[in-house]
């Protein structure tokens, strides 16, 4: 189903919407509220439990629509009640769902995420239906046909997500990679990827630095550029996040917020400097709409409902000043 524009032109003189194509995941967040994670053998008595669309390549494509993106989703879910729960709100969002398959026989994916009353959550995922994505060569070749990105992440086979980035890149679409939850990269697939989002953690087990500290980020963010990649994002949380380019390393401090759900910020975060990327703004730019909007979803609770739309994001304070590291 598509209720947007697919191409990137348009008649009437007004700018199109960017395209953007998201492989990735899907999942039914099984959400519990609780004071604190309980330690092991402890019982715990939480606040609430509630189901809540999520999935690190569903929230990405949220938050691409929500931002202004033509947005395509590639993925797959179950032949269950979560799966078209999950479909129609994706389709809510204005996003085309023509190439989401449902796998007969599968369970759509399950995040099971505890939220501690600090914000702080812990997530588990069962892959379900997602462990069933394929990358069909030829289909992929025409849909990032004119696309601004193709938006990846690795809670789907890596060997699938590896096959969509070289189609990609070969097809001059650019990549904009999450690898979370983190594995190794294969040295051959570095040069495909345009832009690559990581949390300090990532960082720190892709290049073997520790990032916890923005110069810290900057040194791990400037390793992964060498291996051939335009533009790293090390994020930082409530500190924010260095953006790393060919002009050097800037740490983009964070407004203070009081957190509610830290869950779905990173892909908030993602989506908004896709689609500021995509709109031929700077880096930089870029990097403080994602911080901003990330600083929106964690005042929500839970992924998809927390992901803001763009007029919200334009109307929030303005981050403070970046710092030339
Ligand atoms: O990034 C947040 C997401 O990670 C959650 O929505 C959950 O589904 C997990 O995949």
């Amino acid at each position: 189903m598509s209720l947007k524009p697919s191409s990137s032109s348009s008649t009437d003189g007004r700018a199109a919407a960017p395209r953007i194509v998201v492989f990735g995941s899907l999942n039914m967040d099984l959400v519990v509220r609780v004071p604190h994670a309980p330690a092991a053998g402890e019982t715990l008595l939480g606040h609430s439990i509630a189901d809540i669309p999520g999935g690190k390549g569903a929230n990405q494509a949220v938050s691409c629509a929500r931002q202004g993106g033509s947005v395509r989703m590639i993925g797959c879910v179950g032949d269950d009640a979560h799966g078209k729960a999950l479909r129609d709100s994706l389709e809510r969002d204005g996003i085309d769902t023509a190439s989401l398959r449902t796998v007969a026989g599968e369970p759509t994916g399950t995040a099971l995420i505890l939220v501690e009353d600090s914000g702080q959550n812990r997530i588990v995922m069962i892959p379900g239906a997602n462990a069933r994505l394929e990358a069909d060569e030829a289909a992929l070749k025409q849909q990032v046909q004119g696309a601004a990105f193709l938006v990846a992440q690795f809670e789907t086979p890596l060997d699938q997500v590896a096959r969509a980035i070289a189609v990609a890149h070969e097809a001059g679409c650019k990549v904009l990679l999450n690898p979370s939850p983190v594995q190794a990269i294969a040295e051959p697939l570095w040069p495909k990827i345009d832009t690559l989002v990581v949390n300090e953690i990532e960082a720190q087990t892709l290049c073997g630095q520790s990032a916890d500290s923005p110069e810290e980020a900057a040194h791990a963010g400037q390793a992964l550029r060498a291996k051939g990649i335009a533009r790293v994002v090390v994020t930082l949380g409530s500190r924010g996040a260095v953006a790393v380019d060919a002009d050097g390393a800037r740490h983009h401090p964070a407004p203070k917020v009081q957190a509610v759900d830290t869950t779905a910020a990173g892909d908030t975060f993602l989506g908004a400097l896709a689609v500021a990327l995509s709109e031929g703004q700077g880096f930089d730019e870029a990097v403080r709409l994602g911080i901003r909007a990330a600083a929106l979803c964690i005042q929500q609770p839970g992924a998809q409902p927390s992901i803001p739309q763009r007029d919200a994001v334009l109307r929030s304070p303005m981050p403070p000043d970046w710092i030339k590291l």
